[in-house]
């Protein structure tokens, strides 16, 4: 049984920007990477901490990466793997994005 939970204005979401989303105990970055949006569960692999809260700027200073603000570690927005960084190599967690009628929906277990 999936929970679904309606990601607000993930279409409105300019191209190449990110945000974050708490679902309950769950937190997610959902960014727009051309035209699709995707969505990968805030938790870095290095020390499993959340990589950016909703103080900090999810992405680096270029807004090409999703970066980690405990120790810099940067992860591609397309894949989610580690390209630089303690944890180079491994990934973030990606998290299921429906569409229905036209709205964005995270789906997780
Ligand atoms: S916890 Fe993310 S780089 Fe260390």
């Amino acid at each position: 049984m999936f929970n679904k939970h309606l990601i607000p204005d993930a279409q409105n979401l300019p191209e190449g920007k990110a945000l974050n989303i708490k679902v309950a105990e769950y937190n997610f970055l959902v960014t727009k990477q051309k035209g699709q949006i995707l969505a990968y569960e805030n938790l870095c692999p290095h020390q499993k901490k959340q990589l950016t809260w909703s103080s900090n700027p999810t992405l680096d200073d270029d807004g090409d990466y999703l970066k980690c603000h405990h120790h810099g570690a940067l992860f591609s927005p397309i894949d989610g793997v580690c390209i630089t960084g303690p944890c180079q190599g491994s990934h973030l967690k990606k998290a299921t994005v429906g569409i229905e009628q036209g709205n964005c929906y995270l789906l997780f277990a």
